[in-house]
C-alpha cells in the first residue's frame, strides 16, 4: 500500500509539469448502459484530456480519477444548496467526504466546485437563487477550515440566460439578478475564482427559426452582427462579449471567464447530425486555441472550455428536446462519432478500449407475424428505453414501420440487460444474431454496467502507473 502511494506521489509531480490545456470535457452519467469509471479515465487519457467537469462528487469516478494527473471540477447539485446554505456543519461534511478524502489521500486533483448547476436559469423561477452566495460563503469557510482554500475554487456555472442584449456591448444581466450577480461576482473576485458560463448557439438555432443558420457556426456568415466599431461573425463571440459587457456594467470586466459547458448534438434533431457536430465543435476548438479572442476580450480566450459533452447520456430527460441524449463526442461506449482534433496532441479522437459489451446479439420484430396489436409494446419500451433516433430529423427516422418497431423492441431489450423475458412482447419479440442496423441508423449493444469500487477496477491503468513508476525510481537510484 505504501508503494501505492508513492507511485501516485510520483505521478502527480510529474502531472504538474506538463503544460496546462484549455479543453476540457463534461462527463455526465446519466446513461442506461454506463462505462466503467476506469474505461473512462483511460478514455481520457488516452486522448491528453486534462481538465474533466462532472455533475456531482461521484465516488466512483472520483476514486477512478485518483493518480490520473486530470483536473477535476466536482459538482453540486441545485438541490443541495438549500442545506450546503443554512449550516457550516453540512458544509464542512461536504467538503470533507467530497473534497479532503480524495486530495490528501493524493488521489483525485480537485480544483474546483460547481455550486449548482445553472441555478439562475429562468425555469427554474428563482427557487435556487437565494441560497447560491450562503452555500458558497459556508463551503468557502469549510475549504478554509481544511487549508483547501487556496487550492481548490469555487465556481457557479450559470446558463447564458443570465444575461440578455440585442447587441453584444449592451450586455447586462437580468435585472432580477443584479444585485444577486454583483455579490456572486464581488465573491468569485475575492477568491481568485472564474465566471463560469455555459454557451448553447445550438440551442438558438433550435429555438428560433429565424436564428442564421451560419452565425452559429465558425467559418464566416452573410449575416454578422455590427455593433459599433465590432463586427461579430459568430454566435458565441456575440454571446461571449455579451457577458464581458455584463461583467463590465457591475465593475468587473477583467472577470477571467470559463467556458462550463459548449458543444453540439448528433441526433434528434434537423440540425443535430455528425456533420453540424464536428464543424461547431472543431471551429470553436480552433478559434480557441488561434487565441485571437474577442472584439471586447482581443487576444484574451476564455481560461477553459468543457466540452458538452463526452459521451451521450441515453437516460436523459427529452424535455429540452429529442437531442438531449446525442450530446457526445463518443457514443455512449466511448467510440468516436466523427473526426475531431482536440488540440491536445492527437489529430483524431481515440476510442475507448476494452470496453466490455453484452453479447452481440439484438432483439427485433419478428418477420414473419402479423404486428397490428404491437402499439402498447412500443409505446412502454419506448417510455423507459431510449428510441428519440426514430423521430424526424433522428438517424433512424428512415427506416420503415417494422425498423421502427424492432428498434424499440431492441432498446428495451438492451436496457434489461438482454435478460431473454424482455424481448417477449406477447411472442412478438425475437432475439437475432444478425446486426439489424442500417445505415447511420444503430441498434445498440448494451455495456455491462459494472461498478468500481476501491483501488482494484482500475488494476488495469494502475499497473502501467505501477511500471512507470518503478522506472522513475530505478532512473533516480541509478
Ligand atoms: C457528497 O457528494 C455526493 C454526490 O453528489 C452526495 O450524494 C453526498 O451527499 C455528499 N456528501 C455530503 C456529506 O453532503
Ligand atoms: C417511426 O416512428 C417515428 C417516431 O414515432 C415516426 O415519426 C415515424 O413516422 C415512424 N415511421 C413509420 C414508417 O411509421
Ligand atoms: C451501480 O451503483 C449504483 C449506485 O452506486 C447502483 O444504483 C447500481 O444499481 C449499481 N449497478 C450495478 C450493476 O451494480
Amino acid at each position: 500500500m505504501s508503494f501505492c502511494v508513492i507511485v501516485l506521489v510520483l505521478c502527480l509531480s510529474v502531472a504538474v509539469a506538463v503544460t496546462e490545456s484549455a479543453i476540457g470535457v463534461n462527463w455526465g452519467t446519466v446513461s442506461f448502459h454506463r462505462l466503467k469509471p476506469s474505461t473512462v479515465v483511460d478514455l481520457l487519457k488516452d486522448n491528453k484530456i486534462r481538465k474533466v467537469k462532472l455533475f456531482d462528487a461521484d465516488p466512483d469516478a472520483l476514486t477512478a480519477l485518483m493518480g490520473s494527473g486530470i483536473e477535476v471540477m466536482v459538482g453540486i447539485p441545485n438541490e443541495m444548496l438549500s442545506p450546503l446554505s443554512s449550516s457550516t456543519a453540512a458544509s464542512d461534511l461536504w467538503v470533507r467526504q467530497n473534497v479532503s478524502t480524495y486530495l490528501l489521500k493524493a488521489g483525485a486533483d480537485i480544483r474546483y466546485i460547481a455550486v449548482g448547476n445553472e441555478p439562475f436559469l429562468t425555469s427554474y423561477s428563482g427557487q435556487f437563487q437565494s441560497y447560491v452566495v450562503p452555500a458558497l460563503q459556508n463551503l468557502q469557510q469549510s475549504l478554509a477550515k481544511s487549508n483547501l482554500a487556496g487550492y481548490v475554487k469555487l465556481v457557479v456555472p450559470c446558463n447564458a440566460d443570465a444575461y440578455e442584449s440585442s447587441l453584444p456591448s449592451q450586455g447586462a444581466f437580468r435585472p432580477e439578478l443584479t444585485q444577486i450577480m454583483t455579490q456572486l461576482v464581488e465573491f468569485l473576485n475575492s477568491n481568485g475564482s472564474p465566471f463560469v458560463v455555459n454557451i448553447y448557439p445550438f440551442l438558438s438555432l433550435y429555438g428560433s427559426s429565424d436564428f442564421p443558420q451560419d452565425y452559429a457556426f465558425f467559418e464566416g456568415t452573410s449575416h454578422s452582427v455590427t455593433d459599433g466599431p465590432n463586427v461579430y461573425n459568430n454566435a458565441f463571440d456575440g454571446n461571449f462579449d455579451t457577458l464581458v459587457a455584463a461583467l463590465n456594467k457591475i465593475g468587473y470586466g477583467q472577470m477571467p471567464i470559463v467556458i462550463g459547458e459548449v458543444g453540439w448534438p448528433t441526433d434528434g434533431a434537423i440540425s443535430a447530425n455528425l456533420n453540424a457536430a464536428r464543424t461547431f465543435n472543431q471551429g470553436l476548438i480552433n478559434h480557441v486555441l488561434s487565441n485571437k479572442g474577442t472584439p471586447l476580450r482581443p487576444g484574451a480566450p476564455p481560461l477553459d472550455i468543457y466540452l458538452f459533452s463526452l459521451l451521450d447520456e441515453g437516460a436523459k430527460s427529452v424535455l429540452p428536446g429529442n437531442f438531449e441524449r446525442h450530446w457526445g463526442i463518443f457514443s455512449f461506449d466511448g467510440q468516436a462519432k466523427y473526426p475531431l482534433n482536440l488540440g491536445l496532441g492527437n489529430r483524431l479522437l481515440k476510442n475507448a478500449k476494452n470496453v466490455e459489451y453484452l453479447p452481440s446479439r439484438w432483439c427485433v420484430a419478428n418477420p414473419s407475424l402479423d404486428m397490428s396489436d404491437v402499439t402498447n409494446h412500443v409505446k412502454l419500451a419506448c417510455g423507459v428505453a431510449d428510441c428519440t433516433t426514430l423521430n424526424y430529423g433522428g438517424s433512424c427516422n428512415g427506416i420503415g414501420v417494422k425498423g421502427n418497431i424492432s428498434y424499440a423492441f431492441n432498446s428495451y431489450y438492451q436496457l434489461h440487460m438482454q435478460n431473454e423475458k424482455s424481448c417477449d412482447f406477447d411472442g412478438l419479440g425475437m432475439v437475432t444474431f444478425l446486426n439489424p442496423s442500417v445505415g447511420e441508423c444503430r441498434f445498440l449493444v448494451g455495456v455491462t454496467d459494472t461498478n468500481s469500487s476501491g483501488c482494484e477496477p482500475g488494476l488495469g491503468s494502475y499497473k502501467k502507473w505501477l511500471i512507470i513508476g518503478l522506472l522513475i525510481l530505478w532512473f533516480f537510484i541509478m
